[in-house]
């Protein structure tokens, strides 16, 4: 008797929870990339930029995350995706691929933040930015 008890009240639980979870109004990042953005993402993949950097916290630990480098600026990206570094190979992307590769970052920055201030994290586990 009590096993369904908890059982039923774990089913309403993550039922009420579901329900919540995707009735809340989408967040700003919900915009569709543009085909800029889409062709940048293709780079990104082509290059396997993904093995050194992280995207909302997730890739390579080689180099940093990336998810809101576009607040630094497109000149500030530029500067790394023409040249590479010491440690960032350089990978000979002409304008084209650069603009697209900007246009991928500047949607993903405005999609999510990759470190979230302990005040902006919600009760439930997602947080408001
Ligand atoms: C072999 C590892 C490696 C790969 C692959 C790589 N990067 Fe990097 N990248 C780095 C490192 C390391 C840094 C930090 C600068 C440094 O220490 O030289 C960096 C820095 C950057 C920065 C500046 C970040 C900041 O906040 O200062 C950008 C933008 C960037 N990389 C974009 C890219 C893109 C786009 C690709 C794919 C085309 C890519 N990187 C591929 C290693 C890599």
């Amino acid at each position: 008797m009590l096993k369904r008890v908890v059982l039923a009240l774990l089913c309403t639980a993550c039922a009420v929870f579901t329900a919540f979870v995707y009735t809340r109004k989408g967040q700003q990042g919900d915009v569709p990339p543009s085909d800029t953005a889409r062709q940048g993402m293709l780079v990104w993949q082509g290059k396997n930029c993904q093995s050194c950097h992280q995207l909302y916290g997730l890739g390579g630990y080689l180099g940093p995350d990336l998810t809101n480098v576009a607040e630094k600026g497109d000149g500030y990206m530029r500067a790394f995706l023409k040249n590479g570094t010491a440690r960032m190979p350089n990978f000979h992307l002409n304008d084209q691929e650069i603009a697209q590769l900007s246009a991928f970052l500047h949607w993903v920055d405005r999609s999510g933040k990759s470190k979230v201030p302990a005040q902006a994290v919600h009760w439930t586990g997602s947080y408001q930015l």
